[in-house]
């Protein structure tokens, strides 16, 4: 039997659904896990037995029986720990955002490029069993041409969970609020699903925590297809409600709430295909609105890691993709600082 591929995971808060789907893998062993805070380490190491903990993130990667590192650090500091591990020999997956910046974000795809290892990003939302559908509706037509999309992430979040987190509402370790934060996934899936940005117009506040960066966005966003959209974020919607996904075309229209199919209503459909959808595709809607803690959907994306390393072929999120959502992000919040549209080339 060939050697199972060697993970690790950094960070231990959502790192932890990264250590359980490596240590439940056919094609891979947890062989360590690092974190700044002891106890973090020593629950880990009761969890999995002979598992090795690290406080020193450059010493765990010296370890040449790691082959796939996790990085789950505060967004902020991803690409140079992803940067480091690529430089040690470790393939990497990286959580969401990717980083906080385009530019640091791209020293990720650089180091990728140059060491020829391979680099997977988290967005597992794109996983729910309805985005395939969904997907599929908008490509191969049956939506017709795209009109008008309306997105909203109406989620709550406690002022305790912003003072637990300490790098968590604040522009140098989060890089924004409820956008760059809970709602990047949803920018994910509306440039996946809608296309390329031509420009948008936003406005921010503060307007349920105390913090520094937002706790609602709301942007009205054109596509370079000619289709426009409304995106609104915020973690301030008590007790934490949707994450709405809706879709309009000329042909038919789709509404989902996070991996809930809601709407499927196409003008040429034939009978009953609309109830067949909703109960195929009802799911779970959005726990996370509410827990930080129920975000699921990790085991997917750490398989798919490990099967690219193991099979050779790319991760399915590689940097440039997961980049995209980034600099939609930042370009929110420099058109609610500046007031002005901006313009994407
Ligand atoms: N995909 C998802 O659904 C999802 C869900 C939650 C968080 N995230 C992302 O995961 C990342 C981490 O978020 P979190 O909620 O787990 O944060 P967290 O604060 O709960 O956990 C981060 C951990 O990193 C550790 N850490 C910090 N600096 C370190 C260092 N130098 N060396 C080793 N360990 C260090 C901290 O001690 C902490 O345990 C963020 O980028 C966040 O956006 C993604």
């Amino acid at each position: 039997m060939s050697k199972k591929i060697g993970y690790a995971v950094v960070g231990l808060g959502v790192g932890k659904a990264h250590a359980k789907a490596a240590a439940g893998s056919k094609d891979a062993e947890l062989v360590a896990v690092c974190d700044l805070i002891k106890e973090k380490l020593d629950k880990a190491a009761e969890e999995y037995p002979g598992v090795l903990t690290y406080i020193d993130f450059d010493e765990m990667i010296k370890n040449p029986d790691i082959d796939i590192v996790s990085i789950c650090l505060p967004s902020a500091m991803h690409a140079d720990f992803a940067v480091k591990a690529m430089e040690a020999g470790k393939h990497v997956l990286v959580e969401k955002p990717i980083d906080i910046t385009v530019e640091a974000a791209m020293k990720i795809e650089e180091a990728r490029v140059r060491t020829g290892l391979k680099v997977g990003v988290i967005h597992q939302n794109r996983n729910n069993a309805n985005m395939k559908p969904i997907r599929d509706a908008i490509q191969n037509g049956k939506i017709g041409k795209l009109i008008y999309g309306d997105f909203e992430v109406k989620w709550y979040r406690t002022q305790e969970y912003y003072d637990n987190g300490g790098w968590r509402g604040t522009w140098e370790m989060d890089g924004g609020g409820s956008l760059m934060n809970q709602a990047v996934h949803t920018v994910d899936i509306m440039q996946w699903l809608m296309g390329d940005v031509e420009s948008l117009t936003s406005h921010m506040g503060v307007y349920g925590h105390n913090i520094e960066t937002e706790d609602l966005t709301a942007s009205l966003i054109k596509f370079k297809s000619g289709a426009v959209a409304t995106f609104v974020s915020t973690t301030c919607a008590y007790p934490g409600l949707n994450t709405g996904i809706k879709i309009y075309g000329s042909k038919g229209s789709v509404e989902a709430d996070s991996d809930e199919l809601q709407l499927w209503s196409f003008k040429d459909a034939p009978e009953g295909e609309e109830k067949e959808m909703l109960k195929k595709y009802s799911g779970n809607g959005s726990a996370a609105a509410l827990d930080p803690t129920l975000c699921t959907g990790h085991t997917s994306m750490v398989e798919n890691m490990i099967s690219a390393v193991k099979d050779n072929v790319d991760p399915q999120i590689l940097p440039l993709e997961a980049i995209k959502s980034v600099r939609i992000v930042n370009a929110v919040y420099e058109s609610a600082k500046t007031g002005k549209t901006v313009f994407f080339d």
